[in-house]
């Protein structure tokens, strides 16, 4: 088969690789139908992410068809069309029983990062029965790709731990695709109030049309002071931090109201100042997560009802054989205006 291949800082290839075989019997081989390229993708390439070694398939995210399965696999068949979580789980595990799946003991974000993954023709899912979901009949397979990662990421670290509620304040940090996946999922509790804060006006055009009530272009570093205009002096019941850099952290810190949370949902490679000085009194919680997965369920079924519409995130289709030129495209999304690039496996 091919695949995308990491071969260190700065280089990928498309090239022929070992076609993937069971190894264990929880494990199954699954075709890749649709994938996609995430953000970490491209953290990967810069050297970001030590655990990454050279010769590794990368991809986290997709949907596909199951090809074979291991003896212990009970709940997937041969031809069953599947979304591949990028959360693997063992579900047995002190962690899984308590849905951190992220933290699994075997499992947890392994695909495209310490295991092969699914930017290739196909790929091994370990613990199939506890990592893929049965995707029904005729459900829109571009949205499915979406709940892969960026849609449980943004709920469950974002909407989830910033405890929205109806008629509260919102700030969402980052319009990119997963603080767009946020605007989308805040929506389920009705906020009164959703502020978009990106440094991109094609962002914050999106961010409205996901749902953004205001937003707020932060390039001239007065974003505090405008959004607590906006809010009466008051700020913001929930801060979402969907950058990961010490500038948008500093924002959320700045705007949030008596009571508020700090909901950080961006990955974060150097340290950033919590300001106690001014936060001791405000009665705040702060929150990190890494995405557990433990909300898809309930997230497909709001797309399998039309609830949930995210397709209108992807904004680039790709043949999985020109994903180089994918990657491009991705890497330069501003310029392109990109937010979600589909890989399509013929
Ligand atoms: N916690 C988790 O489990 C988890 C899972 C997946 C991704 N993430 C992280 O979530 C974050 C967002 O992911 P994404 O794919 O949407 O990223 P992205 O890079 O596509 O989007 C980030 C957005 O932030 C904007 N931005 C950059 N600097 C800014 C600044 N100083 N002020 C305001 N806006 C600024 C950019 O214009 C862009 O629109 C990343 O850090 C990613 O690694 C976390
Ligand atoms: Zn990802
Ligand atoms: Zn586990």
């Amino acid at each position: 088969m091919n695949a995308l291949v990491y071969h260190g800082p700065g280089h990928r290839a498309w090239e022929a690789h070992a076609t993937p075989v069971l190894l264990e019997p929880s494990d199954a081989i699954v075709r890749i139908v649709k994938s996609t390229i995430c953000g970490t993708d491209l953290h990967i390439l810069k050297g970001d992410v030590p655990t990454v070694s050279e010769g590794r398939i990368l991809g986290h995210e997709g949907i596909g068809v199951v090809e074979e399965t291991g003896t212990a696999v009970t709940s997937f068949h041969k031809g069953d069309k599947v979304l591949i979580s990028c959360i693997t789980s063992c579900g047995k595990c002190d962690f899984c029983r308590r849905q951190m799946y992220s933290h699994c003991r075997e499992g947890g974000w392994i695909l495209g990062n310490k295991i092969d993954g699914t930017q290739a023709e196909f790929v091994r899912i370990p613990f199939a029965d506890t990592s893929l979901y049965l995707l029904p009949p005729g459900v829109d397979e571009e949205a499915a790709v979406m709940l892969s990662d960026i849609l449980p990421t943004a709920y469950e670290c974002g909407v989830l731990n910033g405890c929205v509620k109806p008629g509260g304040t919102v700030a969402v940090i980052g319009a990119g695709p997963i603080g767009l996946a946020a605007i989308l999922t805040a929506r389920f509790y009705s906020p009164s109030v959703i502020i978009a804060v990106d440094v991109d006006d094609n962002r914050l055009e999106a961010a409205r049309k996901f749902g953004a009530t205001a937003t707020v272009n932060s390039t001239d570093g007065k974003a505090i002071e405008r959004i607590l205009a906006m809010t009466g002096g008051a700020g913001v019941d929930v801060a979402m931090e969907a950058v990961g850099v010490p500038a948008t952290f500093d924002i959320c810190q700045g705007i949030l109201a008596a009571g508020g949370h700090l909901a950080n949902i961006g990955v974060h490679g150097i340290p950033v100042t919590l300001h106690l000085e001014k936060l001791w009194d405000r009665n705040a919680t702060l929150t990190t997560r890494l995405v557990d997965t433990a909300a898809t369920p309930m997230l497909l079924k709001a797309i399998t009802d039309g609830f949930l519409q995210p397709a209108a995130l992807v904004t680039h289709r790709f043949a999985l054989a020109d994903v180089m030129q994918a990657y491009d495209t991705f890497g330069r999304a501003a310029e392109f205006g990109a937010l979600k690039v589909i890989l399509q496996n013929n």
